[in-house]
């Protein structure tokens, strides 16, 4: 797979694909990490003089114009960070924007509207993504939060002009592949978050890969019922019962150590004003319901993450949007904080804990992917990157 530096881009059209699909609350901007992530491609480029077409999708607009998912605010932004015009256009493709483009000079940025307006984006429509093709010289795709996606911008351009990886892409990519083929060790993986459902696959190939397998979250009472634990009225998938016990057994047969809760905040309504206490994982209240790990579990964990020369975190511990349960999520963004491993944070809610607990920059590594890196860390090919090997 070659990357942006292998290639001339000297006054070349290039269109690269962003992910820009940032939180906004109101019109403005609630976190601008991924902007911030791809200015070193977007600069690298204007240094080079090249002509830097951007695209991206904003939300899910459905092919839909909807006014409140420009890219308007977005385009304002870069264009402070970066202490550069930046051209947004109200259209992705169309008489406008090929005009605009005709018009830039090397060295300029265009911003496109959100790919999304348009409904063939994401069925991977042939003719649009030969349009947006056709806008460029060359396809630079540096959207590695949106790699999971088969999408006309993030694969179907790639078919008709070379294509090449970004910057930010080459290092979610670098920092992600190195961690999964060739860990140091200990090597430990923090899987929290609601579901069960949603964590199967990764769960599944990281038993082949770690020392140890740290379980937070909604998720776990399902395991603890899996070890024959009542668990009140806490979170269960009934029917994933069985698929615990024996994600618990192959951790066994593997020599992977896994660690569950011993102790929980239970909780007896699912509120920030709701009555609390600590009780071990054998004393849940058949009424109360756990929404976060106890003290004694966060302990046992920070010092696993201590230990240890490599963790990857996916998934809070508890409901750590509300304070009353937010110290298990808290106490292991800490110990991410101060432990010597390498530590790298799988994107979306992890990524928000260690911002809302202000240990961001202690990190090593923080995705700017929630599903794309969840998929890789599943150990799926993810289809962007897909279309760039093939080039
Ligand atoms: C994300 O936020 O995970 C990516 O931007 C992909 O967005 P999507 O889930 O709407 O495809």
């Amino acid at each position: 797979k070659k990357t942006m530096n292998d290639v001339e881009v000297n006054g070349k059209r290039v269109f690269v694909r962003v992910d820009f699909n940032v939180p906004m609350e109101n019109g403005e901007i609630t976190d601008d990490t991924r902007i911030r992530a791809a200015l070193p491609t977007i600069s690298n480029l204007v240094e080079k003089d090249a002509k830097v077409i951007l695209a991206s999708h904003l939300g899910r607009p459905k092919g839909e114009v909807k006014e409140e998912l420009r890219l308007t605010a977005v385009g304002k932004h870069l264009a402070e960070l970066l202490g550069q015009p930046v051209t947004k256009l109200d259209e992705s493709i169309g008489e406008t924007v090929g005009k605009a483009i005709a018009d830039m000079k090397n060295g300029d940025i265009v911003l496109l509207e959100n790919v999304r307006f348009h409904a063939g984006e994401e069925k991977n429509d042939p003719e649009l993504a030969l349009s947006f093709a056709k806008l460029a010289d060359l396809y630079v795709n540096d959207a590695f939060g949106a790699a999971h996606r088969a999408h006309a911008t993030t694969a179907g351009i790639a078919e008709h002009i070379p294509a090449v990886s970004g910057l930010l892409m080459e290092k979610e990519l670098d920092v992600l592949g190195k961690a999964l083929s060739n860990p140091e060790r200990p090597f430990t993986a923090i899987i929290g978050g609601a579901k069960v459902k949603d964590k199967i696959g990764v769960i599944e190939n990281l038993l082949d890969k770690v020392d140890h397998l740290i379980i937070g979250g909604g998720l776990s009472y399902t395991f603890s019922k899996a070890q024959g634990h009542d668990i009140g009225k806490s979170l269960l998938e009934e029917d994933k019962i069985e698929l615990a016990k024996s994600f618990i057994e192959k951790a066994q047969a593997k020599g992977v150590k896994m660690h569950m809760p011993i102790d929980v905040i239970v909780a007896d309504a699912f509120s920030k004003d709701a009555n609390t206490k600590e009780v071990d994982i054998d004393q849940i209240p058949s009424d109360w319901m756990g929404l976060d790990i106890g003290p004694k579990t966060t302990a046992e964990y920070a010092e696993v993450i201590k230990n240890s020369k490599l963790v990857i975190w996916n998934g809070p511990m508890g409901v750590f949007e509300m304070d009353t349960f937010a110290n298990g999520t808290k106490g292991v963004a800490e110990a991410m904080a101060v432990t010597d491993a390498y530590t790298i944070i799988g994107g979306g809610d992890s990524a928000a804990a260690v911002e809302k607990f202000q240990v961001a920059d202690k990190m090593n590594h923080i995705s700017t992917g929630g599903g794309a890196s969840l998929e890789f860390m599943e150990g799926k090919a993810l289809p962007g990157v897909v279309a760039l090997n093939d080039k």
